[in-house]
């Protein structure tokens, strides 16, 4: 039977291949984001098995409502939706919305979403897999740290949820190319930079995660949970 799988953040870069990797599969997807036209694009590209729903994810009013259009029963929760504020300004007023605006985009739109659709996860069958990052593991201010906090909580998520078979865990990327996240930062030199801190000598495209993600979503995988499945090309061991 085809299972139901909500992707956030599926409207581009690694939610996108995600999204596509269950598509292929049968299995139905519902992507979600807060650009209509993005995702109304991304659907339309991946399959008629794939359905768009637009929520501000760290909108806890836009979250309640997103909740009657979400299936009833949830088999897979991707917690993939992120990104990282990069300008600031001096003083600490802009601190502090740097620091609040990374915890909220990073953390509440996984925690909200994920606590408001609990008793919908297939009991035995269920997975929550929760995209965090390398940040998380070398620091990176205050994106790196809410990226952190995802860890903490997964902890506990997977403390409460293996009473019913569900498994939560997360996949934390290295550099990752062909995605909105840095946008024009990721230049030539920027990429073989980056490609020479990993062990591989390249940095990492969406399929290398998606296929991670995928994995920890699949029925053999029931016996893992609570973990942090690092996918860097061995950045973090570093040469
Ligand atoms: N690319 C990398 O090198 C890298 C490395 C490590 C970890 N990551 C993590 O991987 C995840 C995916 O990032 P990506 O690289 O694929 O970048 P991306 O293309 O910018 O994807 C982020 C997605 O999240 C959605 N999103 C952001 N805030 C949201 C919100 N409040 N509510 C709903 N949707 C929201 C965006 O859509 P809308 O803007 O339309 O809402 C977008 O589709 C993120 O969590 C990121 O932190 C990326």
């Amino acid at each position: 039977m085809a299972r139901n799988v909500v992707v956030t953040g599926g409207g581009t870069g690694i939610g996108r291949t995600v999204a596509r990797r269950f598509a292929a599969a049968g299995e139905r997807v519902v992507i979600v984001g807060r650009r209509r036209e993005v995702l109304v694009r991304a659907a339309a590209e991946l399959g008629p098995g794939v359905t768009p729903l637009v929520c501000d994810l760290a909108d806890p009013d836009a979250v309640e409502a997103a909740l009657e259009t979400l299936p009833a029963r949830i088999d897979v929760l991707v917690n993939n939706a992120g990104s990282r504020e990069t300008a600031m300004g001096p003083g600490p007023h802009a601190l502090l919305a740097r620091w609040r605006g990374d915890f909220e985009r990073n953390v509440m739109t996984a925690v909200l979403l994920t606590e408001s659709v609990r008793d919908r996860l297939t009991p035995g069958e269920g997975r929550v897999v929760t995209v965090s990052s390398i940040a998380a593991l070398r620091g990176a201010g205050s994106y790196g740290a809410a990226k952190a906090a995802l860890h903490a909580w997964n902890h506990f998520l997977a403390a409460q949820l293996g009473p019913s078979g569900i498994t939560a865990n997360i996949v934390a990327p290295g550099t990752v190319a062909g995605t909105e996240f840095f946008g024009p930062r990721l230049d030539e030199a920027e990429v073989s930079r980056r490609a020479g801190r990993t062990l591989l000598g390249r940095i990492g495209d969406p399929d290398d995660v998606a296929a991670a993600v995928y994995f920890l979503a699949s029925p053999e995988a029931g016996y893992i949970t609570g973990e942090i499945l690092n996918c860097n090309g061995g950045e973090l061991l570093g040469r």
